[in-house]
């Protein structure tokens, strides 16, 4: 039987950071606030675009896994803020690591939009359709960001990483996954702006205003997190001591925290990123996959749970067998251009361009009749 190892990893964050200071220079809030409501203390800020980032996370899971781009059959690019509608941001990353004869495809579930992607790369490997495959988790967030909203505004960050998967007749990679959608709480997380909905509606092209329902979110992603994790385990005959590691979506630490512990997992076990890098989205899993790979939390043939939740509500737990090999095969000297700005000035200049692009929009704007309401 075929199976779907994941051979490579890479990740590629930008460099600026923004601290829980400086979000308060702007809006209302502290770090106490922060830090007890969410355990993040501080988040990065991108001066590339997300594809740009995805080619050097690629470049370096590539290496990682000792695979010339040029077998490279598909690229999936898990993401929400893609850099264009058309063409897709797989096919940008195709042509800038010479990926010739690879499929593409972007795939946006929101924050669960890697692990979909693993699942659709997974499946293809699985079935035969491709043999090697690139993973792509990226976001970023801060151009679309609500920034003078504190409800979301220090809750995000942006970031990338990226994964090689491989067929092989062992027993690794995705051994099950249970994904799901609570379609009825697709309100309570929504970006306004974005999308052909705004078409003549006086929307500015930038200017994005977030609905956030915080609490109810809370909620419905710590139920939906449990019950995928407990189905995935039920379907691939494990209990929660056989798991070694949980590299779970990093949203709040207080979700981490009750998903774990309602999942009958103790804490030493998970891989925590949240405190440094905040909510990345789609980057947030493949992050903390290879940040526990470089500080050597993977063991070999160690059993991983990934549980994730995201805006629509997608949820989903995937379990991942690792395979042998926990260090790269080689590494790449890919790297992003320098930063000039501080992740606050970088902040400031989004700010100042949506400040002037709502001047220039009437009232009334982001008022489209959304598919729920129909
Ligand atoms: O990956 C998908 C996206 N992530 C999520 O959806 C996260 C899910 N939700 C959460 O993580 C939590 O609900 C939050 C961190 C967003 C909020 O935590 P909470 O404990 O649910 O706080 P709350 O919404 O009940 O707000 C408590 C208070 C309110 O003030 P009042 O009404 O009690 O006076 C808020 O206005 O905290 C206030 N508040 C803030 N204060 C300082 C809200 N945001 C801030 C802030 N700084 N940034």
């Amino acid at each position: 039987m075929t199976y779907a190892a994941i051979t490579g990893w890479g990740k590629c964050m930008p460099s600026a950071v923004l601290s829980n200071a400086d979000l308060s220079t702007f809006i209302d809030t502290n770090d106490e606030w922060i830090t007890s409501r969410t355990g993040m203390k501080e988040r990065r800020i991108s001066h590339v675009s997300a594809s740009e980032m995805a080619v050097v996370a690629a470049k370096r899971a590539l290496a990682c896994a000792g695979l010339d781009a040029k077998d490279v059959d598909l690229i999936v690019y898990g993401s929400c803020s893609n850099d264009e509608q058309v063409p897709n941001s797989a096919s940008g990353v195709q042509a800038a690591i010479g990926a010739t004869k690879a499929a593409s495809m972007d795939v946006n579930t929101a924050c669960t939009s890697f692990l979909y992607s693993l699942s659709i790369a997974t499946a293809m490997i699985r079935t035969g359709v491709v043999k090697n495959a690139i993973v792509i988790g990226v976001e970023w967030i801060s151009p679309f960001m609500d920034w003078d909203n504190r409800n979301v505004a220090v809750l995000f960050g942006d970031g990338c990483a990226a994964v090689v998967v491989q067929a092989t007749e062992k027993q690794e990679g995705v051994l099950g996954e249970q994904l799901g959608c609570i379609a009825d709480a697709r309100q309570t997380l929504r970006v306004r702006g974005m999308g052909t909905l705004y078409t003549n509606r006086n929307v500015t092209s930038g200017v994005t205003e977030w609905d956030f329902d915080g609490q109810e979110i809370f909620k419905r992603a710590v139920q939906g997190m449990v019950q995928a994790s407990q189905a995935v385990m039920q379907k691939c005959g494990v209990t929660p001591d056989d798991i070694d590691l949980v590299v779970p979506h990093q949203a709040n630490m207080r979700i981490i925290d009750a998903v774990v512990s309602r999942s009958g997992i103790p804490m030493e076990k998970v891989m925590l990123t949240v405190e440094r890098y905040g909510n990345m989205s789609a980057a947030t899993v493949p992050v903390a996959l290879a940040e526990a790979l470089e500080e050597g939390r993977v063991k070999p043939g160690a059993l991983v749970l990934m549980p994730a939740f995201g805006a629509g509500l997608t949820v989903c737990a995937h379990l991942v067998r690792w395979g042998d090999r926990v260090t790269p095969l080689a590494e790449s000297d890919a790297a992003l251009p320098p930063v000039t700005k501080s992740a606050l000035q970088m902040v400031q200049d989004i700010r100042a361009t949506k400040t002037a692009g709502r001047e220039q929009s009437t009232k009334g704007l982001h008022e489209p009749v959304f598919i729920e309401q129909r």
